[in-house]
């Protein structure tokens, strides 16, 4: 995937850092325009995936709205040239503070996960005299066959409002005068690859709206949230993830109603694949059954393999020796500083480089300064 000129550039550089691929995201967004947005549906991009202005521009000029998940998120994407009325804003815990950000611009939509919460934003859009645009999230209770932390829309997850909570809901909306119920939202987990729990969120989401249709209440917009999954084995085959068959889950099976607006968060699915994590090899330690390559990459700047056992796939950029078994490790005081265990990669020595795959989503933003650790610099492809 790196080209040789490119692999000469890595080596002039300070490692470890980030690398972006910006014409492999403007690539993959415009698979998003041509199966999602020119459909019309609305794709608004959840921000917490990668922050950097470099791609919330590249993303903004492409037509995406956002998504937040904080306060300090809202700002970001103010200042990267977002417009409030693109702005969604889900999150389990919102501060009184974060919600009077969302309340000062006057954003597209809180999407609410709780019924106190929604007490808690109409009294202090009550107090700013405004009127604030709700979604209420609500938990389907589907199974997204994910990683359990990554898997949000089961009742024993702690995101939106059970579905059983509705009547509730009914008999609060009139006396919350603060507040105008325009959709409903889901996001069921992150990371699916297999299509079939979207199928399922459709025929969860038709149901759902039958009973707010009951209420005659009508919905506006319906928000399916995110959950793309992308392709961490073979990345070089899959640079794209497959859109068309994503859309088409819901052009099949979500009843969308008159003048409704159709609504995905996709984080990973957009910027996942456009990032590597560029390392180098300090030393190479005969272990009892496998080689270690200890890089000065490790989970300070890529936690995934440590939080969720997730394998990126290792290239390695400077060498063609003969292969051997290694487990790939950081250099950080904890065992699950570990990319991968027991791989089959070229001769390693001292000094070769090596990229850390599809780390364009959740790496650098979830990056920390344990051990004092510096915070890396990122490189673009522009
Ligand atoms: N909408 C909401 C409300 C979310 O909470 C998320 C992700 C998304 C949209 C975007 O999901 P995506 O399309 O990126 O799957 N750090 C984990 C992933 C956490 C996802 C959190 N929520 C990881 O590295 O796998």
């Amino acid at each position: 995937m790196f080209q040789p000129a490119q692999i000469e550039k890595f080596k002039q550089l300070q490692t470890p850092f980030y690398y972006y691929d910006l014409e492999l995201l403007r690539k993959t967004l415009g698979q998003i325009n041509n199966y999602g947005l020119s459909k019309g549906y609305e794709v608004h991009y959840a921000i917490k995936a990668n922050f950097n202005f470099e791609i919330l521009d590249i993303i903004r000029d492409a037509g995406l709205g956002i998504d937040c998940v904080s306060g300090r998120e809202i700002e970001r994407a103010i200042e990267a040239g977002f417009r409030p009325d693109q702005i969604a804003f889900a999150g389990v815990g919102k501060t009184d503070a974060e919600i009077r950000t969302g309340l000062d611009y006057n954003i597209y939509s809180f999407n609410c996960e709780s019924l106190q919460e929604l007490e808690v934003l109409n009294q202090l859009a009550g107090d700013a005299k405004k009127t604030a645009n709700v979604s209420i999230r609500l938990n389907p209770n589907v199974e997204a066959k994910t990683h359990k932390y990554i898997t949000t829309g089961l009742n024993e997850n702690k995101f939106g409002v059970n579905v059983e909570k509705l009547p509730r809901l009914f008999e609060m909306l009139p006396k919350l005068d603060a507040i105008s119920l325009t959709g409903i939202h889901f996001h069921i987990g992150s990371q699916i690859k297999d299509l079939d729990p979207f199928v399922q969120l459709c025929e969860r989401a038709n149901a759902i709206q039958n009973i707010f249709e009951e209420k005659e209440i009508v919905l506006q917009h319906i928000n399916l949230g995110g959950g793309y999954g992308i392709n961490y084995e073979d990345p070089d085959n899959e640079p794209v993830p497959d859109f068309k068959s994503f859309f088409e889950v819901f052009d099949r099976n979500l009843e969308i109603r008159d003048g409704q607006q159709v609504h995905f968060e996709l984080g990973r699915s957009i910027v996942g694949q456009c990032g590597s994590l560029i390392s180098q090899v300090l030393f190479v330690k005969e272990g009892i059954n496998t080689h270690f390559a200890v890089i000065d990459a490790g989970m300070t700047e890529l936690i995934r393999p440590a939080l969720y056992q997730a394998k990126h796939r290792v290239d390695v950029l400077t060498s063609k020796k003969e292969k051997k078994v290694y487990d790939v490790v950081g250099p950080i005081c904890e065992t699950s500083d570990t990319f991968r265990k027991g791989i089959r990669l070229p001769g390693l020595q001292r000094g070769d480089l090596v990229a850390i795959r599809s780390a364009g989503a959740y790496g650098e933003v979830m990056s920390s300064g344990f051990n004092l650790r510096d915070r890396v610099k990122a490189y673009y492809s522009d």
